[in-house]
């Protein structure tokens, strides 16, 4: 694992949007992963700034999103799609039809086929080049909580209590958050070519040391990153803290 502490979450957004920007420039076509939650929108901001002032194109990109939360549509204020369109994409150049991000409103009885499709997709689009991630402080990846199978697929999952809480800032009511979703799995995360995961705050301190230094157990999803081949992990001074 490669792990690059930065000075603070600023430089810890640049760095990530540096590391697209070198993709993009090897491969303008590149099939991107991208995730949600507070840690990557700095990381996003970037991206727009670099767009707009000409030094980044996202015309040929081709984006796969984790997760969405399953019962909340696209156009939902809190669903992972609006967050998305509102902090990424309406301020850049992609085309509509290279964004995938699964539809929190497939009904059950389609759920299973509607999720091998997501996973043929990124395989029909010949896997992802680079996966953002973030790591819960429950050591989850998308919403792989803790004792997801290493060999799962996306599918539709329950979250987690601990999920639900920390989740819960985003709504009115911590009854108001969804308490299912659907997620690309562990193995579909580690067939991403490189894996660049972020983390911010004194949260994630120590889901970061068990995802680095712990045990490779499916009790901290996040240690599985560490039999993968490429993966980096960007931290501020704060989630770099239990490293030592
Ligand atoms: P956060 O979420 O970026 O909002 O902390 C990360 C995660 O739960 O995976």
């Amino acid at each position: 694992m490669n792990i690059i502490t930065t000075k603070n979450y600023e430089e810890l957004s640049k760095k990530a949007a540096e590391l697209v920007a070198q993709q993009l420039q090897q491969k303008p076509n590149s099939v991107l992963g991208l995730a949600t939650g507070s840690t990557p929108l700095g990381l996003y901001s970037q991206l727009i700034k670099l767009h707009q002032s000409g030094q980044l194109f996202f015309k040929d990109v081709v984006t796969f999103n984790l997760d969405e939360y399953f019962g909340l549509s696209g156009s939902d204020e809190h669903s992972y799609h609006h967050y998305m369109f509102a902090n990424l994409f309406n301020q850049l150049d992609i085309a509509s039809a290279n964004i995938f991000i699964p539809d929190g409103l497939i009904p059950l009885t389609e759920i299973k086929r509607y999720c091998f499709d997501y996973e043929q997709s990124i395989i029909d689009h010949r896997g992802i080049d680079l996966q953002f991630l973030g790591i819960g402080n429950n050591g989850h990846l998308g919403f792989n909580e803790p004792g997801s199978s290493f060999n799962s697929v996306t599918r539709l999952v329950d979250l987690s209590a601990n999920t639900i809480t920390a989740n819960a800032r985003f709504f009115s009511d911590q009854n108001l958050v969804p308490r299912q979703a659907i997620t690309m799995g562990l193995a579909t995360i580690m067939k991403a070519r490189k894996i660049v995961l972020l983390a911010s705050g004194i949260a994630k301190a120590e889901a970061v040391r068990q995802a680095v230094v712990g045990e490779v157990t499916e009790l901290v999803p996040a240690s599985i990153l560490q039999q993968h081949r490429d993966v980096t992990l960007i931290l501020d001074p704060d989630a770099a803290s239990a490293l030592k």
